[in-house]
């Protein structure tokens, strides 16, 4: 088949999705590749596809001879501009799933602009191929409806976030990526100076420390669609690299910064969809959602929250119970509505088995049958909670006949972690919400700090957020108790959004510092730049980050925010379509006086990426 260049009189009159029926007897031109081919022998049906949709071409091979032998070289993917006079359909070939369904386009003349390959795997909407291989031909896989849509859908949210931002004041600014150290929590990605031998740099995780600086420097209101960068596991919400919406402002406290990013998430989400799906967005404390959900950000669309039994089991028989309540853990129950004739005990012993990853030590389990007392259970918990206990804990979980009681004790992260896990499990597995529903939440009031697995104290936000006045004696003795001026934004249990206030007094800063086991020597060497900006004026100022590709995911519909990155990384942090990373050249590292720990490398059995 001999391709066309692209002469100037085959340059589309109009996008593939655009011909209606008021083009009808008008001459197009359209451009695009071929997504459909069907040959009916005297007739050959070509779908024409752009990024705004398709129009069905139809070829009169009798007609035309020359025609005739080259739709026969057409395949699909091939690259075509088409000629030809829009018609009506027959009435009983009216499609309308298509937005140009009502019309098609009787073809006067065709160039083949290019050729298409076999394809690795067909494309179409629903597909079989594996993610791998469409990560690899990621080119053929945006061609795809869905995913050109997605990717076309987190384009508009960034458009219209930036409307909203330039309308509430904020100003654009941008920040390096060639920088020294931000503490978000994650492993950062290190760049080796090549001029400064022996030096790196460190791509931010965010631009935290930037953006505090920028307040200091009078500019009141920042904002930035920013590449942010961190090296951790990965899940199906988490990149290694990442947009944020990353915004911060001057003279405000916590009430300023959460009412006027209610009105832009509202009114960005309203728009995107052209109808009111937000209303006001409810608010919870950080201890409320642990209680009652068991995770900090937990999903709203449905209810079966944790109940907590610690008080009324505390004297009971099964020990189990009293010994966590003794230990000054709790006991709390899960009320699994109609669902105790359905979970057979080997259902039950996985949901066992799933909660013990988080440190539960089991889960013990009722069903629960009408009638009063021990008669009112079937479980091995009859042996040992009396009738009156039993009548309580059922008046409690609001527990009916037909419902399944779930049990798990022990230390209270344990069991809210182990309980709030499962509780997200059994709501999507039991379908206990309409995953087409956007239920947003503000989570204020997080702990200052938490202890880290060596018992040293962290920040939970980062080490710039601001105490709560009313918590700051205890600082001094009470530290773990201290709540933060901290707050998140949470959607369907996804967190969406974070930030604080921070703090703009340096000898506050210090404390904290000090409180992290930063020794004056450590904190001047790593933020020593932000401790004497400090003295220079700094306004009280407060910000929060959005992550973009999550929003975009939330809108969308999507599972998981590599459907709406256009070249998103695998699990082991690799970009199959481009084979990276990849090892580098002798030459390139010595130039950066680097070299490669050969031994260890083999040692890690770090070959081929998945
Ligand atoms: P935080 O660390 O909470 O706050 O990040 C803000 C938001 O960024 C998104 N996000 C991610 N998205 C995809 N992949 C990741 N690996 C990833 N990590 C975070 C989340 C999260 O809510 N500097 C502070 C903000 C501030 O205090 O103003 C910060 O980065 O949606
Ligand atoms: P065991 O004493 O280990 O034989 O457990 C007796 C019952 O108590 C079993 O149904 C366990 O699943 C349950 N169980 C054990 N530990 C816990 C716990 N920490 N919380 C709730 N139930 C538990």
């Amino acid at each position: 088949m001999s391709e066309t260049f692209f002469p100037q009189d085959w340059k589309r009159t109009h996008f593939c999705g655009e011909p209606r029926k008021e083009l009808i007897g008008q001459e197009v031109i359209l451009n695009g590749w071929v997504a459909q081919r069907r040959d009916l022998g005297k007739l050959v049906f070509l779908v024409l596809r752009d990024k705004t949709g398709k129009s069905q071409l139809v070829v009169d091979t009798s007609k035309n001879k020359r025609l005739d032998e080259l739709t026969k070289g057409i395949r699909h993917e091939y690259v075509l501009a088409i000629k030809g006079r829009v018609r009506a359909r027959p009435a009983d070939q009216v499609n309308t799933e298509v937005a140009t369904g009502e019309i098609e386009i009787e073809a006067e003349d065709i160039a083949v602009l290019n050729t298409c390959d076999v394809l690795p795997f067909p494309i179409t909407d629903k597909s079989d191929a594996t993610e791998s291989l469409r990560l690899q031909y990621r080119y053929l896989d945006m061609r795809r409806d869905v995913i050109r849509e997605n990717i076309l859908a987190r384009g508009k949210l960034v458009r219209l976030l930036r409307e909203e931002m330039h309308k509430a004041g904020f100003e654009d600014i941008e920040t390096p990526f060639l920088y020294k150290s931000t503490p978000e929590g994650a492993r950062e990605f290190l760049v080796p100076s090549r001029i400064n031998p022996g030096y790196f740099y460190a791509l931010p995780q965010s631009p935290q420390l930037f953006k505090q600086i920028l307040m200091i420097a009078g500019f009141d209101r920042y904002y930035q669609i920013v590449k942010c960068f961190r090296d951790e596991d990965l899940r199906a919400d988490r990149q290694p690299e990442f947009t944020q919406l990353d915004c911060e402002m001057s003279f405000v406290d916590q009430e300023d910064v959460l009412t006027i990013f209610t009105d832009i998430v509202k009114r960005t989400v309203n728009t995107f969809f052209t109808r009111d799906v937000i209303g006001e967005i409810p608010r919870m404390t950080y201890q409320q959602a642990m209680d009652t959900y068991g995770v900090d950000k937990p999903d709203t669309r449905f209810g079966l929250k944790l109940v907590d039994l610690s008080k009324l089991v505390k004297d009971s028989e099964f020990k189990v119970f009293t010994e966590a309540v003794e230990k000054k853990g709790i006991v709390n129950a899960l009320r699994v509505q109609g669902q105790g004739e359905t979970f057979s005990r080997k259902r039950i012993e996985d949901l066992e088995t799933a909660i013990r990853p988080y440190g539960a030590k089991g889960l013990a389990f009722a069903k629960v049958k009408s009638g009063q007392g021990k008669e009112s259970w079937q479980s091995s918990l009859t042996k040992f909670l009396s009738d009156e206990l039993i009548n309580i804990i059922n008046k409690t979980t609001e527990a009916k006949p037909g419902d399944l009681l779930l049990f798990c004790a022990g230390p209270y992260q344990t069991v809210k972690a182990g309980l709030g896990a499962l509780r997200n499990a059994l709501g999507k597995e039991l379908h206990l919400y309409d995953t087409r529903e956007l239920n947003f939440l503000w989570v204020t009031d997080f702990p200052l700090l938490e202890k880290g697995d060596d018992g040293r104290f962290i920040a939970m936000h980062h080490p710039f957020t601001c105490p709560n006045e009313e918590d700051l004696a205890l600082l001094e003795t009470d530290p773990e108790n201290v709540r933060a001026k901290a707050y998140d934004l949470v959607c369907n249990g996804v967190e969406l959004g974070g930030g604080s206030i921070r703090i703009h007094l340096e000898r506050i800063q210090e404390k904290i510092f000090s409180l992290l086991g930063l020794t004056k020597e450590e904190a001047e060497k790593k933020f020593g730049f932000l401790l004497k900006a400090l003295k220079f004026g700094a306004p009280p100022h407060g910000g929060i980050a959005f992550g973009v590709d999550r929003f975009a995911m939330l809108l969308t519909g999507c599972e998981a925010i590599r459907d709406i990155i256009p070249f998103p990384k695998t699990q082991k942090q690799a970009c199959l379509m481009t084979g990276s990373p990849a090892p580098t050249s002798e030459k390139a590292l010595r130039e950066l006086y680097i070299s490669v720990l050969k031994e260890e490398v083999e040692k890690a059995g770090i070959s081929k990426h998945a």
